[in-house]
């Protein structure tokens, strides 16, 4: 439990007297109600704690798992294109919200945004290997000498080396990718290495946590830490890939694969 003010004020930067004038004027409501006393006690983790007509974090930030649509980009803006931002929630404030990790423009599925900096760091740094799953179109059938190839770490046609990853065969056309780095264009330019060629990219999991195979393109589901958390845990591969597999044609129907 804690202050109402002093939450406020911390998820929000406005100062104790701001926070004040907004509890006077009726501008802080606390589970749909307005709120005047700083002092109430209140609990952020189920609370719903709205300033100024947008809704504060409900634990200590903010985590919305994005099924990103075709043609929007993985940046806080940009001059030319559609970005994730835009998809956040209404009454979201993006303030210090940001994309956790890329997907190229012409890439789809799961992105989270979020305004926790530590776990983003921990979900991307090659140090922890939180394993990426893709599901990708191939223009030329799968061959089943990828596995070992992949498996032995491939070199790109630059030269880069990839760690050991990992590929199987979908269903035809189709395959899936785990990653446990996250190098430009890794996954396209490791199926150029071997011979063949990505018509279609989507990323299906990060870690433990699979991309809800209802979530529509552009929608956004918020997350609580805890299922965050999920995604930094192992997960054996195994599973895993046998649970996407499950959700395959909802993942054909649901976005541009
Ligand atoms: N690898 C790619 O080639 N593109 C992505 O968007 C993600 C991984």
């Amino acid at each position: 439990m804690e202050r109402l003010d002093k939450h406020v004020s911390n998820r929000t930067g406005y100062t104790r007297s701001d926070v004040k004038q907004l509890l006077k004027k009726g501008s802080i409501r606390v589970d749909g109600r307005p709120e005047t006393d700083g002092s109430r006690k209140i609990d952020p983790d189920t609370q719903e704690i709205i300033c100024e007509g947008k809704r504060l974090p409900m634990g200590e930030h903010f985590y919305y798992l994005l099924n990103k649509p075709m043609g929007v980009i993985c940046a806080t803006e940009d001059k030319t294109h559609r970005t994730v931002m835009e998809f956040l929630p209404k009454g979201v404030s993006a303030k210090g919200i940001f994309p956790a990790g890329r997907l190229d423009a012409d890439s789809t599925g799961m992105v989270l945004l979020t305004d926790d900096g530590v776990l983003a760091h921990r979900m991307l740094s090659p140090k922890h290997h939180v394993p990426k799953y893709y599901l990708v179109r191939l223009a030329r059938p799968y061959e089943e000498r990828y596995a070992q190839q992949f498996a032995e770490g491939l070199k790109l046609s630059d030269g880069t080396a990839c760690l050991p990853a990992e590929i199987r065969k979908a269903d035809a056309g189709y395959a899936l990718v785990c990653l446990h780095e996250g190098k430009y264009h890794q996954v396209r330019r490791m199926l150029a290495a071997v011979g063949n060629h990505v018509e279609a990219l989507h990323r299906v999991a990060i870690g433990g946590l699979v991309l809800p195979p209802g979530l529509e393109s552009g929608s956004c589901l918020e997350l609580f830490h805890k299922d965050v958390e999920r995604m930094l845990k192992y997960v054996p591969t195994e599973g895993l890939c046998e649970q996407i597999m499950k959700n395959f044609s909802s993942y054909l129907i649901n976005d541009c694969l």
